[in-house]
């Protein structure tokens, strides 16, 4: 009963034909841009590995986040890199230091574009490490838990419509809707980056956020490549501390993760497109080797086809650009 009867390329024929019948489809609705804060004014700090993305002083962040609600981009994900660095990430826990600030100048510029803050002490810290280091270089996970809490109290003060904790240490999301919800801050969502692989995709956001780990590596706490049912054992952990939002990183390399976590949870599932991934495709395009457009529609469909409902990624103004015609 196949062929000849059966012909799938008759509903192929014409661009019409494949509209009808395309099974997945990307909008705008479902997009996050990265922002990335630097002290300073009139600061528009290009960042060499990843082309067109800035590091931006708050007043031009401002004007970044101010242009992509226009261009219909709903929300946005801000990373710091405050000039102070210490043991304590005391930037991060400071009421006015550049993040807080940051939050609060975005949303009261565009009370209507969605402030995600991502929290983690790496900008922050000296050592560059997601969490407090003993003597012995160890990551320690409650202190650090501790204070990731504290910094996502600080982060919802100053505005952030949404905290998301990148650190991958254990225990974080409990704490943090413990401490929000004593403190006023019930509604408002975490959004936890819950497989977190440890990635050479990586390396650029490293120099955009000032977070290159000083010795070692992140391998104590993010994850093992190789592994997909620790994925779902972290993601089931993170929904049953209260998540409201389950994220899959890198995207691309786990596109499998992103459809496992999508068929055992009922929470939004969100992809990061990470810099590695946005760089290879601007690298190639750079050498006409590859098609920039073609490239990240591909890619970006694939990671919603395979099951994220939002995708993070630094095409997204492009990508406004693109679905606009
Ligand atoms: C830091 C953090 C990283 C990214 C987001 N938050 C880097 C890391 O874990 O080393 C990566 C984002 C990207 O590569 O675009 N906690």
């Amino acid at each position: 009963m196949g062929y000849p009867l059966h012909r799938p390329r008759r509903t192929r024929q014409s661009d019409a034909w494949r509209r009808m019948v395309r099974e997945t489809r990307l909008t705008l609705d479902s997009l996050i841009y990265p922002l990335f804060a630097v002290p300073g004014r009139g600061v528009k700090n290009p960042i060499s590995s990843m082309p067109g993305i800035a590091q931006l002083s708050v007043d031009e962040a401002v004007k970044e986040a101010r242009a992509v609600s226009a261009a219909g981009i709903p929300a946005v994900l801000l990373f710091a890199a405050p000039a102070q660095k210490d043991a304590k990430a005391s930037a991060a826990l400071d009421p006015k230091g550049l993040a807080a600030q940051a939050i609060s100048a975005i949303k009261d510029a565009c009370p209507q574009l969605i402030v995600w803050a991502d929290v983690c002490l790496c900008g922050s810290t000296d050592h560059g490490h997601c969490g407090h280091v003993t003597p012995k270089g160890q990551i320690e996970n409650d202190s650090s838990v501790e204070t990731l809490a504290q910094v996502a109290l600080n982060y919802a003060r100053a505005g952030a419509d949404a905290v998301a904790p990148s650190d991958m240490m254990d225990g974080r999301i409990l704490a943090m809707r413990n401490l929000l919800d004593r403190e006023g801050h019930a509604a408002t969502p975490i959004v936890s980056y819950a497989a977190k692989f440890a990635s050479s995709f990586y390396g650029p956001f490293r120099e955009a956020a000032e977070s290159a780990p000083a010795f070692g590596d992140r391998r104590s706490y993010q994850m093992d490549s190789a592994n997909s049912r620790e994925a779902l054992r972290e993601v089931l952990l993170d929904v049953e501390e209260g998540a409201d939002m389950v994220m899959v990183k890198p995207a691309g390399a786990y596109l499998d993760i992103i459809r496992q976590v999508r068929d055992a949870v009922n929470l939004p599932v969100v992809a990061y497109q990470v810099s590695g991934e946005f760089s290879l495709i601007k690298a190639g395009a750079e050498r006409g080797w590859i098609d920039e457009k073609a490239a990240a529609l591909e890619t970006l469909t694939a990671i919603k086809r395979a099951g994220a409902d939002l995708i993070i990624t630094y095409f997204a103004p492009k990508m406004a650009e693109w679905l606009a015609g």
